[in-house]
């Protein structure tokens, strides 16, 4: 039986490889078929054993779903198994780890071979996300954990067939108490029968040079998959939007999976190609409960190939929103300025703080039957802590919706959700100090149902200078429906010598990207 299955899958594999040269031999834009899912994880009512049945019920179905047409699928962060639940996970192994081998890790889960089993009935690279149980660094008699093993954030990547080609632990943990991190970052990449070289990460790592920057820059890696667990947070770090401006900013291809639970204000997933933005995305807004559903995009095999794409991906919707978004802590120290609501109105306004400035130039017209958000203009140079030595300097400029008249209403959404302003031009230059280790991206959101804007609505131009990164940021038609329209940079590691200590802490509640345990989750939710 299992030597049937192993031939056939060896033969559907055979018959893709086929396939995928026929691809190549084309002219044009060479693509390949990539899945990534926005999955709701069962997290309660039941033992830790049946969710992890449920979960792993649920992923079947969604690769079944995929018919066997793609290359790659991905699933999110934490939503598989838990800390009760954990797995072996092998570095690397020759054969499939669908069957046992002979001195195989005892410790290897039967759902982490069942998953490789699927990789090979659907014949697709797979990549998931676990809780690990690794015995490393543990030698007998010593005292590494009293529980005597550590537990690792995992990205596991199985072939077509099933075997392990890479393994991936999770550097920048956040609010995991029980997880352990490894001596040194890892640089995880695989290669492929598609000829496309993979780079890994895990969510919170997306906010920080090493390993994320590391892979694009030192590697050159130009396809990423990240797989998440991400609390979205207005106006400029929701998740899709975040996805979608990091793969601009680093013309590279980005495959993000995340969890679905939105009444914790986790949801948001698509795959994006560098500047052309969006191929597909989902951010559940208007529901608490979540989905589980499998994106499917054709990719280019090189991010910057014109393709054509269905720009407009989704209708707008005008349901309220459910999702429970935090807000940017800092709004207080920006410098800003508040929109007047008068009809028919253009102004340029330049506004600095510290050594960032920026200037706008807007026209706007207004639907004065309608009543809703307001606009501020604003500027801020800050630091961004985020746990004990991690934080970013941040450098932002933009323009972004308020429900009320002071900066404290930004980011929150209005009770009444309308928009009566209509941007008819609307132009921001941002000359940015120039530093080596940096990612300036452009932070839009488009609607409510938070959306970044794809390349037909934005023009952005970047100019270097001796000193200076000049960038400009520009609407490229009318717009009606603005939440956020703003660049922002990351300067990750500014302050990181020498300047820890002129950071402010900020409280725990007011940290962003809850990467929660489904565990961890059950508590703070029902709690
Ligand atoms: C898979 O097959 C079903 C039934 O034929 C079809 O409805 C669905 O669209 C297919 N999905 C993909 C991704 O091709
Ligand atoms: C792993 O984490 C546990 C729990 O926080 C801790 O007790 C243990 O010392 C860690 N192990 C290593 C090798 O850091
Ligand atoms: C694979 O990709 C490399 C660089 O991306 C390219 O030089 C090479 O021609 C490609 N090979 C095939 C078979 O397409
Ligand atoms: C930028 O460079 C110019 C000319 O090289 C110099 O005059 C100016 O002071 C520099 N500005 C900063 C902020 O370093």
């Amino acid at each position: 039986m299992h030597t049937m299955f192993g031939f056939l899958g060896r033969f559907v594999w055979l018959l893709s490889v086929v396939i995928s040269v026929a691809v190549a031999s084309d002219d044009g834009p060479q693509f390949y078929t990539a899945g990534v899912a926005e999955f709701r994880p069962a997290i309660m009512g039941a033992t830790s054993q049946q969710l992890l049945e449920s979960n792993l019920a649920g992923y079947l179905e969604l690769m079944h779903s995929g018919n066997g047409t793609t290359d790659i699928i991905v699933f999110p962060e934490a939503t598989l198994n838990t800390v009760l639940t954990l797995t072996a996970v092998p570095e690397i192994t020759d054969q499939s780890l669908c069957e046992e081998q002979p001195g195989d890790d005892p410790e290897i889960a039967p759902f982490l071979r069942r998953l490789a089993c699927a990789a090979r009935e659907y014949s697709t690279y797979l990549v998931i996300n676990v809780k690990e149980r690794s015995p490393e660094n543990c030698p007998t008699g010593t005292t590494c954990s009293n529980r005597g093993y550590n537990i690792f954030n995992t990205n596991v990547v199985f072939d077509r067939l099933g075997a392990v080609v890479s393994r991936y632990r999770k550097w920048n943990l956040y609010l995991e108490p029980s997880t352990n991190r490894t001596e040194s970052p890892e640089l995880a990449t695989f290669g492929t029968d598609f000829n496309v070289t993979f780079a890994h990460f895990i969510c919170f790592d997306m906010l920080f040079y090493t390993p994320a920057q590391d892979l694009v820059e030192r590697l050159g890696i130009r396809h990423l998959i990240v797989t998440k667990m991400f609390n979205s947070e207005l106006p400029f770090l929701t998740a899709s939007q975040f996805q979608q401006g990091w793969a601009w900013a680093n013309r590279v291809n980005l495959l993000a999976s995340g969890a679905s639970v939105p009444r914790s204000g986790i949801s948001g997933s698509g795959i994006y190609a560098g500047q052309q933005g969006a191929l597909t995305r989902l951010m559940i807004t208007d529901e608490m409960e979540g989905q589980r559903k499998l994106l499917l995009a054709k990719v280019p095999l090189n991010p910057e190939d014109q393709i054509l794409t269905d720009e407009i991906l989704e209708p707008e919707k005008t349901s309220p929103i459910k999702l429970k978004l935090l807000q940017q802590p800092e709004l207080d120290k920006f410098a800003t300025w508040e929109l007047p609501m008068v009809q028919e109105s253009s102004v340029n306004k330049r506004i600095c703080q510290k050594d960032l400035c920026c200037e706008f130039q807007i026209s706007w017209t207004l639907v004065e039957s309608l009543s809703g958000y307001s606009y501020r203009l604003g500027v801020w140079v800050g630091e961004r802590r985020y746990e004990e030595e991690q934080y970013s300097a941040i450098r932002l400029c933009g323009l972004f919706a308020c429900s009320g008249a002071n900066v404290e209403s930004c980011g929150l959404i209005g009770e009444q959700q309308g928009h009566p302003v209509m941007f008819t031009k609307l132009q921001i230059l941002g000359e940015f100090v120039r530093k080596p280790r940096r990612l300036i991206m452009p932070s839009t959101l488009g609607s409510s149902n938070l959306y970044a804007l794809q390349p037909s609505q934005l023009i952005w131009s970047t100019e270097e200078t001796d000193n200076l990164t000049r960038i400009k940021m520009e609407l490229r038609q009318p717009h009606s429906q603005l939440m956020t329209f703003a660049i922002y940079g990351n300067y990750f590691d500014e302050y990181a010598s020498g300047g820890a200590g002129t950071v402010e802490a900020i409280t725990l509640g007011a940290l962003l990207f809850l990467l929660i345990t489904p565990l961890t989750m059950m508590h703070l939710i029902w709690e």
